[in-house]
């Protein structure tokens, strides 16, 4: 089967991707899909548990792979995990798709994320990780970006409008 997703959310962790995506898909009445949840099903453990056997290399190749193949056979929403946009590959796929990107600025990332052992990108010092993070990134997500939502503030309700609006 040959697809390709309606909209495509890409964004930091915690920015609120998976309930949004779900609030989107229900108003367009699609289907859902989140490619850390296909990872964690295929793999039949958690992300931090790949991070920790394995490294953070090995998970994206992992997490390479199955972007790839949602992009190829989903037609509904679907949210990638915060770092698949750093695959060069990836990007070029994502181009010329809708994709919506959520953004938020450090400290909010901070306030909604905390110190969080289930994200093994900011174990250590969330807001000094969370900077650095969205340095390296941003630039990445607005590269691919056919249209950029602030969640700063804004409810997932509101946020579900502002791209629906924005699509
Ligand atoms: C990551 C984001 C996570 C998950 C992994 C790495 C990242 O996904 O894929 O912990 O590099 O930003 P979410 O954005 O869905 O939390």
């Amino acid at each position: 089967m040959s697809a390709a997703p309606l909209v495509v959310l890409v964004g930091p962790m915690g920015v609120g991707k998976s309930t949004v995506g779900r609030l989107l898909a229900e108003r367009l009445g699609v289907g859902y899909r989140d490619t850390d949840d296909d990872i964690v099903a295929e793999q039949d453990r958690s992300i931090a548990e790949i991070f920790v056997d394995e490294g953070e290399p090995a998970f994206r190749a992992i997490e390479k792979r199955a972007v790839h193949r949602a992009l190829a056979e989903h037609d509904g929403i679907l949210a990638l995990g915060g770092g698949a946009i750093l695959d060069e590959d990836t990007r070029a796929l994502l181009a010329g798709q809708r994709v919506v990107y959520l953004s938020m600025d450090v400290e909010e990332a901070v306030k909604r994320t905390g110190l969080n052992a289930a994200r093994p990108l900011l174990a250590v010092n969330p807001r000094k990780q969370w900077r650095e993070l969205m340095e390296a990134r941003r630039h990445l997500y607005e590269g691919i970006a056919t249209a950029v939502v602030s969640t700063d503030g804004r409810t997932p309700e509101e946020v579900t409008q502002a791209a629906l609006d924005a699509l």
